[in-house]
């Protein structure tokens, strides 16, 4: 067997150098030899062979040369940059992946978290590709369970193309509720767009990672979540942030961890943060906390979290400034009121008991949190233990509904904005998402692949190969954060198109308009189940108010409305 694998790869290299052997041997079968020349010429005809195969050598050497320094100093790969030539066999597969995979490995919706057809969906939106596919949906409709179909109006509302009077090349797509509004925060605002990028650390992230996802949040006019690791330099590039509470208080806490008021204040005033997120838990690890190993912790994370070096980092799996629902609401009204900023929770959804107590606290006193994120169970992570990963916390779609539930059937859903996570990044599921009540979406690994991913799932290994999840340094120096950031924004921008556009194919203006009824699951058994029979929603929930739906509808026609 290894003989008949070893003499396979010998006749594989045999193939690879044919075009040398026959230059080489060319002057052979051309008949020079076959003429039996004397001794003297014999030589010289070597002498020519060796010179001929020095000179091809010393050509092909040229042009490897040559593809090192250009993949070395380009700046649109961060493959090619850290992988000199060897990188260019990605492409090779990439181009010949559909054929290959067509008869031998998977299809196009087989690999996870995102298949192929999403990841390409995502690569081509962020370069302003061709993000279309042809010839028709290569889903098997009737037969997979969990297929979901958005409902389209037999009168949809028009869509605009550039040069349309309309037309807005940004796709600006603003919240339909202020944060913070409600409870009558000092700095309350309207989030310019319902999609924003969704909380990732400087630490887990490269530093140009970070540099590339804030310079294009600042494009795309979002929101750049900082996760729990602290505000870096990095998220210093224009985009406007919500500073993110882990359990480690990295950048506000004193020397035992514990969370430090002046240090925070500190910080916020020195930076354009918008919002304040408590983080509870994370869908991909809820009830663990964190590790960051000391072999990870350079200089530069050790200032900016305020953790030595030296020795492994780990954040508790629950915060030391509260204790219960109660402790927490006082917690956030203290950062609220010292810093004038809507404070929110972020969670996974594990057992119910704990939103019930909350909406019931928010009834019966004057404190609230200003906005709720929840975290679905097939969210990312930097690592984690796979049981965490695959088996703790509901999936988005169950543990929104419930949590929305609770608040409605307190009353209080108009009253807290509802933000999603979780694979929302892809156009359908979003705007499903808007229709279980969320009223803003965030998005982590889809941006991740704007900026070049290549789902290589090796992110807990600090060695991703195209600079986003690694500290090292050859490798982090592959992703140039400009052109990265231009990509990011595309991303963005193109996601707020597609969701424009189906909104308006369900006949309505904005996505948070959709109810309920413009879906079905499919069942795989050719039969579907509707969206009010599955989560047992009451007509009006996941809709803005009538306030709220007349502003934003306002805001989002009134260039047309007024024809300017
Ligand atoms: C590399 C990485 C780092 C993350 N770091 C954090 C974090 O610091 N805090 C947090 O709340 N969530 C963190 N998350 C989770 C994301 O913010 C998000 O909730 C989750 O990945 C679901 O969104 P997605 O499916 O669009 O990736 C991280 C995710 C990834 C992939
Ligand atoms: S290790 Fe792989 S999955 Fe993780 S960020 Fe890097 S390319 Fe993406």
């Amino acid at each position: 067997m290894r003989e008949s694998v070893n003499s396979r790869f010998i006749s594989r290299i045999q193939i690879l150098l044919s075009p040398v052997v026959f230059c080489y041997n060319s002057q052979s079968t051309l008949g020079l030899s076959r003429l039996n020349p004397p001794v003297t010429v014999q030589r010289d005809i070597n002498r020519k062979r060796h010179l001929m195969a020095y000179w091809i050598f010393a050509g092909l050497g040229f042009c490897l040369l040559a593809v090192i320094i250009y993949d070395l100093l380009q700046t649109k790969h961060a493959i090619l940059r850290n992988f000199p030539v060897i990188g260019h066999f990605r492409y090779l597969l990439e181009s010949v992946g559909p054929e290959l995979r067509q008869y031998i490995v998977t299809d196009n919706n087989e690999e996870r978290p995102f298949s192929r057809d999403q990841r390409r969906w995502v690569y081509a939106s962020s370069k302003h590709a061709n993000n279309y596919f042809g010839f028709g949906t290569d889903n098997d409709l009737e037969r997979p369970s969990n297929h979901l179909i958005v409902k389209q109006a037999m009168f949809p509302l028009p869509i605009y193309y550039s040069g349309d009077p309309g037309f807005d090349s940004k796709f600006s797509l603003p919240c339909a509720k202020v944060l913070g509004g409600k409870r009558g925060r000092r700095l309350a605002f309207r989030p310019t767009s319902v999609v924003n990028v969704s909380a990732m650390s400087f630490g887990s992230l490269s530093a140009p990672a970070i540099e590339a996802l804030n310079r294009g949040a600042k494009i795309a006019g979002c929101l750049h979540n900082t996760g729990e690791g602290g505000v870096s330099p990095y998220h210093g590039h224009g985009g406007e942030l919500i500073w993110q509470l882990g359990t480690g208080y990295y950048g506000c806490r004193d020397l035992q961890g514990n969370f430090d008021l002046p240090q925070f204040l500190d910080t916020v005033a020195a930076h354009p943060i918008r919002a304040i997120e408590i983080k509870l838990s994370q869908g991909a690890k809820p009830g663990l906390g964190g590790m960051l190993p000391a072999a990870k912790i350079t200089r530069e994370i050790s200032e900016i979290r305020g953790i030595p070096m030296g020795v492994d980092c780990a954040s508790p799996n629950s915060h030391r400034a509260f204790h219960d629902v109660d402790s927490m609401l006082d917690f956030v009204e203290l950062l609220a009121d010292k810093t004038g900023l809507p404070v929110g929770i972020k969670s996974a959804v594990g057992e119910i008991a704990f939103w019930r107590t909350l909406a019931e606290a928010m009834s019966n006193t004057d404190r609230g949190v200003d906005f709720i994120t929840v975290d679905g169970g097939e969210g990312g992570t930097g690592a984690a233990p796979l049981s965490f990963s695959d088996h703790v916390s509901l999936p988005f779609k169950i543990g929104m509904s419930r949590v929305y539930r609770a608040f409605a059937e307190a009353g209080l859903n108009q009253d807290v904005v509802f933000i999603g996570s979780g694979k929302l990044g892809l156009p359908e599921s979003a705007l499903f998402a808007f229709a279980l009540g969320c009223d803003l979406v965030n998005v982590a690994r889809e941006p991740m692949l704007s900026i070049g991913c290549i789902q290589a799932q090796r992110c807990h290994t600090g060695h991703c190969p195209t600079g986003i999840a690694t500290q090292n340094r050859w490798l982090m120096r592959g992703l140039d954060p400009t052109s990265k950031a231009a990509r990011m924004a595309n991303y963005i921008v193109t996601l707020r198109k597609e969701l424009t556009h189906l909104s308006r194919a369900c006949g309505v203006c904005h996505p948070t308009m959709l109810t309920c009824d413009h879906f079905e699951i499919l069942d795989g058994n050719v039969g579907a189940t509707s969206m009010h029979e599955l989560f047992g929603y009451e007509p009006n929930w996941g809709l803005p108010n009538p306030e709220d739906a007349e502003t934003i509808t306002r805001l989002v026609l009134g260039d047309v409305l007024t024809g300017t």
